[in-house]
């Protein structure tokens, strides 16, 4: 897939380039390219160290971590405050955890990184620092290995995100790069699948042998929980 360079100041859209950037992180500086590799990715803000939700999301993510590593996928936070603040933080969330964090957080106390992904809150008057400066929203960005944005979520401060929910949409990414499918309304891994439109019914049946057809447009075929993951090819 051709992902198309962000032009200055146009919006970030699926199918954009995921700006790089250089930043402090609580694993030292990085090149976000570089640090991606060929990876797929979790770009995700959070509003502020030492806060309730916030807490409850990065003690999930850590739980989750071997479930995104099982599907090659990367995870790093963000939010607007200094490296050293996460440091504190962090041994807060291993605590509540039950496990170590193991993903870099990114201090972006300069909104920098903020800015270039539009995550600063624009609603949430509560949402600010000390001086009044907008902290960030929970945005969420998929990045798979080409830097491409394949997915993006925003949720306001006050409502946590969903780690199932990430892991679902990592899943019907990857199943659709590997195979010609799409996943319906409410699907889950394991649960069958929709065969791309693009796959006439010939195709369909050397590569799905036990499909079904419901409508012309919509066919169904099962698909393992485990052909999905691109480790396992
Ligand atoms: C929280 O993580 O609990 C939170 C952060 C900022 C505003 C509201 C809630």
């Amino acid at each position: 897939m051709a992902a198309a360079d962000a032009l200055e100041g146009a919006p970030l859209r699926l199918g954009s380039v995921a700006p790089n950037f250089q930043a402090e992180t609580t694993i030292g500086r990085i090149d976000f390219h570089e640090w991606i590799g060929s990876n797929w990715t979790i770009l995700f803000s959070h509003p502020e160290d030492y806060t309730p939700v916030c807490t409850t999301e990065l003690a999930a993510l850590a739980k989750y971590q071997p479930q995104f590593t099982k599907r090659g996928v990367k995870l790093i936070g963000l939010s607007a405050n200094t490296v050293e603040n996460h440091g504190g933080w962090i041994n807060d969330i291993d605590e509540i955890a039950g496990v170590p964090v193991q993903f870099p957080i990114i201090g972006d106390k300069d909104r920098k990184i903020a800015l270039a992904y539009d995550m600063l809150d624009h609603q949430d008057t509560t949402n600010v620092d000390s001086r009044g400066i907008a902290f960030t929203i929970r945005s969420v960005f998929i990045i798979d290995p080409q830097k491409t944005i394949r997915l993006m979520f925003a949720y306001p401060a006050s409502t946590g995100r969903n780690t199932a929910e990430l892991l679902r949409v990592i899943d019907s990414l990857q199943g659709s790069d590997k195979h010609r499918i799409t996943t319906p309304v409410n699907w889950n891994p394991g649960e069958d699948v929709i065969i791309h439109p693009n796959v006439d019914n010939e195709k369909a049946a050397e590569l799905f042998p036990n499909f079904r057809i419901v409508k012309p447009y919509l066919r169904y075929t099962p698909l393992s929980k485990d052909s999905l993951y691109i480790g396992n090819k």
